[in-house]
């Protein structure tokens, strides 16, 4: 143990507050690395299993933001409510006005490391436990006049200017332990069934979609920035200082010729080889320089992607499947999770420019097991939030949403409705009492208000719909046998509408060769992909789920912007 170790003492000789929080936090206690500083989170003291006459009477350390301090008793003493993250209820801490200047803890914002007693709050109060201050180990002070997140209400969409600070306040720390549970319950039910997880790349040099919605990397814009800036600085040289120094080469050259003719010493040339040898360094640093152009490198009137950092044109990936698919075609069972980026100018509540998937890809699988897949991990989910998520699934409840808690229940354990497109459009061309925005018609692509209402109005529970025209997907899905539809599924859940889309693949070369013709898509960045159908083509299927949207449809947030850490939309990439 650490000679600072704050916690030791006879209070900590037996399962300390400090192992049972790591215990809480981290499964497996044994791999609990010893920190500098023990310190006990709030979480196991205030929402643990622990007793109240377990926790009387134990000496801590806690370090977290104050949500709220006042001073009491003429200033001699105060009441600080404390957060430290790990849950969102708050310890009451108690400092007297001996142990520190209270008017250093008590601004909102206030960081604070203090060492103390668990006590028994009086008769009547709604703490479980309050801690009495013996030491204030560290303090981060605030200046209550300039700190941004007042102790008032703020608006999610005021918080937005702050995603640096936003973290501390109850919903969006909320929102990030269900996101992190989302994404560990992820990883869990994949594990369970025998997936493996593969990272696929960000930067990729072919559209999944061909939807031609990517962001492009290049490094032309900022290389002929860099090379404006230092033409400007350091002008290029003129043709006649080329000449010039053409002309010293030769010079040199002819002296070494001449002194190797009169057969000189080792030494004499040698001094005379390397004056030559700087002449024509420095006319290569001049001709190297003479090339030098401003502006985006062309070649036959187009931009020249040879000079670009790749040697051709590259993008931020719209989704990782088909690079995953790689993997499914040797390892089986894989799934992807990582980043997405689309450059589609989406200002809808439901869109990010930046967001993240989970792509799983299973060999030897038809759009059924496909659909299975989606069906069971989506409720596996929902069951998970219930099960590890209460107290922060009850805040949004209270906060945004009085149903987001049943719905999980409903959709962990009730089968999802499955219909084909062309029922879907039946029903919704039957739909009287709603006038939509878009006309319902078989071949077209189902909006956000149709999806919403199938789900919400006709079924109330999530609903699959399966074989969409192929006019309105992607090239990769299974041309089914009625050639105009193809063996895709989206999944779509009420508050979100899509949820997941997915599709069996085509595994057949010549189909697919055609479809992404059909699509108007070069043939050339593909072929990689198509070597897959070549050699050793297996049936397989996959889907992509919008983690956001995964966690707007739990909480019951509004606002995708709100449930990942750092939004990126139109306009905005803050930090
Ligand atoms: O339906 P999408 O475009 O499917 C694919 O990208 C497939 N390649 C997935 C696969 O089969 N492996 O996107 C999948 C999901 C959507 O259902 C939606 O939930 C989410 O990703 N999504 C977005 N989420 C936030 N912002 C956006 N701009 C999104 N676009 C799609
Ligand atoms: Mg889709």
């Amino acid at each position: 143990m650490p000679g600072d170790n704050v916690t030791a003492g006879p209070a900590a000789a037996d399962p300390s507050v400090a192992e049972m929080a790591a215990a809480s936090l981290a499964p497996d206690a044994e791999s609990v690395l010893e920190p500098s500083r023990h310190r006990t989170f709030i979480k196991s003291i205030v929402g643990g299993a622990a007793t109240v006459e377990e926790l009387v009477g134990r000496k801590v350390v806690v370090g977290g933001w104050v949500k709220t301090g006042r001073e009491q008793g003429k200033g001699t003493f105060a009441f600080l409510e404390l957060n430290d993250g790990s849950c969102l209820a708050n310890l009451q801490v108690i400092v007297d006005a001996g142990v520190f200047p209270l008017s250093q803890l008590v601004a909102t914002g206030t960081c604070v490391l203090v060492e103390g007693v668990l006590k028994k709050p009086p008769e009547g109060t709604k703490q479980k436990v309050e801690l009495k201050v013996e030491q204030v180990l560290e303090v981060g002070p605030v200046d209550p006049s300039k700190y941004p997140l007042p102790k008032t209400r703020l608006t999610l969409e005021f918080l937005r200017d702050f995603v640096h600070l936003r973290a501390r306040t109850n919903t969006i720390s909320a929102v990030a332990r269900i996101r992190d549970e989302l994404a560990y319950a992820t990883h869990t039910f994949f594990r369970q069934n025998g997936f493996r997880y593969v990272h696929t790349p960000i930067i990729t040099t072919s559209d999944c979609e061909g939807a031609g919605e990517m962001f492009q990397v290049t490094t032309l814009f900022s290389d002929a920035e860099k090379v404006e800036k230092e033409l400007k600085q350091n002008p290029p040289p003129s043709e006649s200082e080329i000449e010039a120094a053409k002309l010293l080469v030769k010079e040199k050259g002819e002296a070494v010729a001449h002194l190797k003719s009169l057969k000189a010493s080792k030494e004499e040339i040698s001094a005379f080889v390397s004056e030559l040898t700087k002449a024509k360094e420095s006319l290569a640093k001049l001709e190297e320089r003479f090339m030098m152009k401003p502006g985006i490198p062309q070649k036959d009137g187009r931009i020249d992607y040879a000079r670009d950092f790749f040697g051709r044109q590259a993008f931020l990936t719209v989704s990782g499947q088909l690079q995953v698919e790689t993997y499914a075609c040797a390892l089986g069972n894989v799934y992807t999770f990582g980043p997405t980026f689309r450059a589609e100018h989406s200002h809808t509540s439901r869109h990010l420019a930046e967001f993240w998937m989970v792509e799983p890809e299973i060999a030897f699988a038809n759009l059924e097991d496909d659909m299975n897949y989606a069906e069971n991990y989506v409720k596996f989910l929902c069951q998970w939030l219930l099960d590890h998520c209460r107290e922060d699934m009850e805040f949004m409840v209270k906060q945004f949403d009085k149903t987001a808690m049943d719905r999980l229940k409903l959709v962990s354990s009730t089968p999802f409705v499955r219909i084909s497109y062309t029922k879907a459009v039946q029903l919704l061309e039957n739909v009287t009492d709603k006038k939509f925005e878009n006309k319902v018609e078989w071949g077209m692509d189902l909006a956000s208000e149709h999806e919403r209402y199938l789900t919400e109005v006709i079924f109330k529970k999530p609903v699959i719909v399966y074989n969409y025209p192929k006019g309105i997907k992607a090239f990769y899905m299974k041309l089914n046998d009625d050639k105009k539809t193809v063996a895709a599924m989206d999944v779509l859940v009420p508050k979100v509408g899509e949820l997941i889309g997915g599709s069996q693949r085509e595994e057949r070369l010549e189909v697919l060769v055609d479809r992404i013709q059909e699509a108007g898509l070069p043939l050339e960045p593909y072929e990689w992909y198509l070597d897959l159908r070549r050699h050793g083509s297996v049936k397989h299927s996959g889907f992509g789920l919008g983690f956001e949207r995964m966690i707007l449809f739990a909480t019951g947030i509004d606002n995708i912007r709100d449930v990942i850490p750092f939004p990126r939309y139109p306009g905005r990439a803050d930090l």
